[in-house]
């Protein structure tokens, strides 16, 4: 566990870098392992302008096909996305990620931020449910490739085999 800041804050590093710093800091409690994984993909990866989570309600009894914000690092964001709305609703119903190249050829874009032009959504799923997903914008248009993709699955995956209760 790493306790204090490391020199690398504000740099740019490379996936594997950045990779190594995140499981640096995981710790296996959900919320704070999201909120400090959202900090070190906005300070690392490089041309992003928002980045974070939103999560479902994990009690049966309440409705669990809506995602609400969670830790994020980047403008304050819209609070409540219905599952099929957006890229974020839209990747969460499918269960399969979604790289959008120019959001607004993306119907039903939901714009929390009007500088963000190209967007990837990575949904979390456990025991068969999706717990929620991670949400990276950026502002230049085409931004993220396959291999980005990739990259934010192999966080999501980090984060969902280092945490086995989600709240
Ligand atoms: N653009 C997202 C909404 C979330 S914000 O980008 C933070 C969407 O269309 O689902």
């Amino acid at each position: 566990m790493i306790t204090q800041a490391t020199s690398n804050l504000g740099k740019s590093l490379t996936p594997k870098e950045i990779l190594q710093e995140v499981e640096a800091y995981l710790i296996g409690r959900w919320t704070t392992d999201l909120a400090n994984t959202s900090a070190l993909l906005f300070q690392h990866f490089p041309n992003i302008n928002w980045v974070g989570f939103y999560l479902t309600d994990l009690d049966p009894s309440k409705k669990t096909d809506t995602l609400w914000l969670g830790p994020f690092q980047g403008l304050p964001a819209c609070t409540e996305i219905a599952f099929g709305k957006g890229v974020c609703g839209t990747a969460a119903a499918t269960r399969m990620s979604q790289l959008v190249m120019d959001v607004d050829s993306f119907p039903g874009h939901i714009a929390c931020d009007s500088r963000s032009k190209s967007e990837v959504v990575v949904p979390m799923i456990a025991n068969q449910k999706v717990i929620g997903v991670l949400d990276v914008d950026s502002a230049e248009l085409g931004r993220f490739s396959r291999e980005d993709v990739l990259f934010f699955e192999t966080i999501v995956q980090l984060l969902l085999a280092k945490n086995n209760s989600f709240s």
